[in-house]
């Protein structure tokens, strides 16, 4: 058995991972941080193999520095924080890292599809949507595929842009544009479900990575 704490356990991301440690066969929830429910991290850390953190982009570094220097592996989908001064953190420490700014297989999909795309049709403006109660902007997987849609050859127009609105949970279209065409994709999360079994296979897949820190759930692929 994982033993698994869950940071961000309140939250709506948070409530759902503790949901789905709790039903797994092979992980055991032991433990929920939450300011909302009067447990700290420190409270929690001792006993557990691994963290989920869903917190918020302030807390979510020292968070995870504190799993990292605890020698507890750390599973982070907290986005729009410092990844660079996490990858340091993880560096030094004798517990690995992992990172991934969309736990959803149809957004790697996306992502990677993407990827494909680019060095053919490389001019693209990324839009994203999310509900209106999320803290940072652009979205952590829209800056993750931008950087992906450049790297392999593609020129994503700036500014990404942002929608935040009710009714809305995680979504994103990327649009390549060439001389008489168009090629749109789209991704929909619409229940918070829909990332649950990445976070289980980084929950066990985590404590094997053969580097401490790692980004993106295509690594676990
Ligand atoms: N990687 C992904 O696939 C993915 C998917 C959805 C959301 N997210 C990200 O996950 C994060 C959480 O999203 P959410 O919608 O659940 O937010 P939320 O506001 O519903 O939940 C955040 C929770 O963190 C708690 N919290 C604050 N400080 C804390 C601390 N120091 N220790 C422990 N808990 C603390 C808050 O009390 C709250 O309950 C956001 O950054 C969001 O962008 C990532």
């Amino acid at each position: 058995m994982i033993k698994v704490a869950v940071a961000g356990a309140a939250g709506r991301m948070g409530q759902a991972v503790c949901e789905t440690v709790e039903a797994a066969e092979d992980t055991e929830l032991i433990g929920r941080a939450d300011p909302a429910l009067g447990v700290e991290l420190a409270d929690v850390l001792a006993d557990a193999d691994v963290v989920v953190d869903f917190t918020t982009p302030d807390t979510a570094l020292a968070n995870a520095e504190a799993c990292l220097e605890a020698g507890v592996h750390v599973v982070v989908g907290t986005t729009g924080f410092d990844l660079e001064a996490l990858r340091a953190a993880a560096e030094t420490s004798s517990a690995n890292c992992f990172v991934a700014p969309n736990f959803a297989i149809g957004a790697v999909l996306l992502m990677q599809v993407s990827q494909a795309i680019a060095p053919h049709m490389p001019e693209c403006e990324i839009v994203e949507l999310h509900h209106d109660r999320k803290l940072d902007a652009p979205s952590g997987t829209a800056k993750r595929t931008a950087e992906l849609i450049d790297a392999a050859g593609g020129n994503v127009h700036q500014p990404i842009h942002s929608v935040r609105l009710p009714g809305l949970v995680a979504h994103q279209e990327v649009i390549f544009g060439g001389e008489g065409q168009t090629l749109s994709l789209r991704h929909d999360s619409i229940d918070r479900r829909s990332f649950m079994p990445g976070v289980l296979l980084a929950v066990r897949k985590v404590g094997g990575l053969p580097d401490r820190f790692t980004v993106g759930l295509e690594k676990l692929l």
